[in-house]
């Protein structure tokens, strides 16, 4: 193991699942990394959804939860049998166990990927999770009848974190993605990232929309991370043999159905995707943020941070997130 001294670390957790007033500010010892792990002093720390999901209790952990599963900055030591790290590197991460809203940790390092130069911390914070979803959703995550260019795809919350990534993503690949939003600015967002149509979902009936825009044909796949309030409908904009996936809960988690319904609908498929799936292996993690960072570094996917707030402030960051008022990536500053 290289050496590095002992710290302590002020670490955001919670003691109980509730609102954003349960984070609070702790003063925590970290120590050194045992084998396979690595101790990283974060430059700036990723703010995602599921962080709510796991403070509120929809994914229940025990207490108290260090939160936050991204984040940048440069490795303090390694620990025994880590070899694609060293102290010194600059690196950035999407992993578990949750505990990145803080200053330094000590986690496992096969989720932890070597930043390359022209990658800044702050975007590297930001992109992690939400790029490494983009690209499971787009390349591994596929309709049975494929993906090429030119297909329709409906994917809800474009101007969010996740949604502006994959808005730039798919055209790219030359996919036509038709984005819904929750306002008409929202909306103008998304489309300037690339997304071929949009929708405001707050004020459209989205699944007309849709028929209207792919001539009646529907889209072969809907990527789903609203859920609740939208999981039904999305249902009704797919072409036969159409791929619903379904990868979040932001407005609920979706309620149990009868798959007898999808046969009549066109025998389309439904899949529940997590990232944590795909990232299950230290070559699989690196392959897919190879692919990432060569898109970002391409310029062809511009990575958005529209909020910072210092970690200190993350009951804003919080709130703002869960009130639909952010757009794009949101960074917590330690
Ligand atoms: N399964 C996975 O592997 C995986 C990985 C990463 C993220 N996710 C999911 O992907 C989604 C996007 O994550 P993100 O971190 O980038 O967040 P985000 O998209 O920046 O924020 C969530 C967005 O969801 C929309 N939304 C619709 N109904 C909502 C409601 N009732 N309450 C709050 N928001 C609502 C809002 O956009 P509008 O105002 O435009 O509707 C909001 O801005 C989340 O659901 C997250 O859990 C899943």
């Amino acid at each position: 193991m290289t050496q590095a001294s002992s710290a302590t670390s002020r670490t955001v957790r919670i003691h109980a699942h509730g609102g954003p007033e349960q984070l609070v500010l702790d003063t925590v010892d970290v120590g050194q990394p045992g084998p396979g792990e690595i101790r990283i002093r974060h430059h700036a720390i990723g703010l995602n959804f599921i962080d709510v999901y796991q403070r509120t209790g929809l994914y229940p952990n025990a207490m108290p939860l260090a939160l936050g599963m991204e984040g940048a900055g440069v490795i303090e030591a390694v620990g025994d049998g880590v070899s694609h790290l060293k102290a010194g590197d600059r690196a950035a991460y999407a992993a578990n166990p949750p505990g990145s809203y803080c200053d330094v940790r000590v986690m496992p390092a096969m989720n932890v990927c070597k930043l390359p130069d022209g990658i800044d911390f702050e975007t590297g914070a930001a992109m992690m999770l939400k790029g490494l979803t983009a690209q499971y959703l787009l390349k591994r995550c596929r309709p049975v009848e494929g993906l090429v260019a030119g297909d329709f795809v409906l994917f809800h919350a474009a101007a969010g974190g996740v949604g502006l990534i994959a808005c730039q993503w798919a055209k790219a690949l030359g996919l036509q993605l038709i984005g819904t939003a929750g306002s008409d600015e929202k909306c103008a967002l998304a489309k300037a990232h690339g997304a071929a149509h949009t929708i405001n979902y707050r004020t459209e009936d989205f699944a007309a929309r849709v028929k209207d825009i792919t001539g009646g044909k529907g889209v072969k796949v809907v990527y789903d991370s609203v859920g609740k309030d939208t999981f039904d409908k999305s249902l009704d904009c797919l072409m036969p043999f159409g791929l619903m996936v379904s990868f979040g809960n932001a407005s609920g988690p979706v309620a149990p159905f009868a798959p007898g319904l999808l046969g009549p609908k066109g025998s389309l498929y439904v899949t529940r995707q997590t990232l944590f799936t795909h990232i299950t292996s230290r070559e699989r993690t690196q392959e897919m943020a190879d692919d990432l960072f060569e898109v970002v570094q391409s310029g062809a996917v511009k990575i958005r941070i529209d909020q910072r707030f210092p970690l200190t402030d993350v009951k804003t960051a919080h709130e703002s997130l869960e009130a639909r008022k952010t757009t794009g990536c949101t960074v917590l500053l330690p």
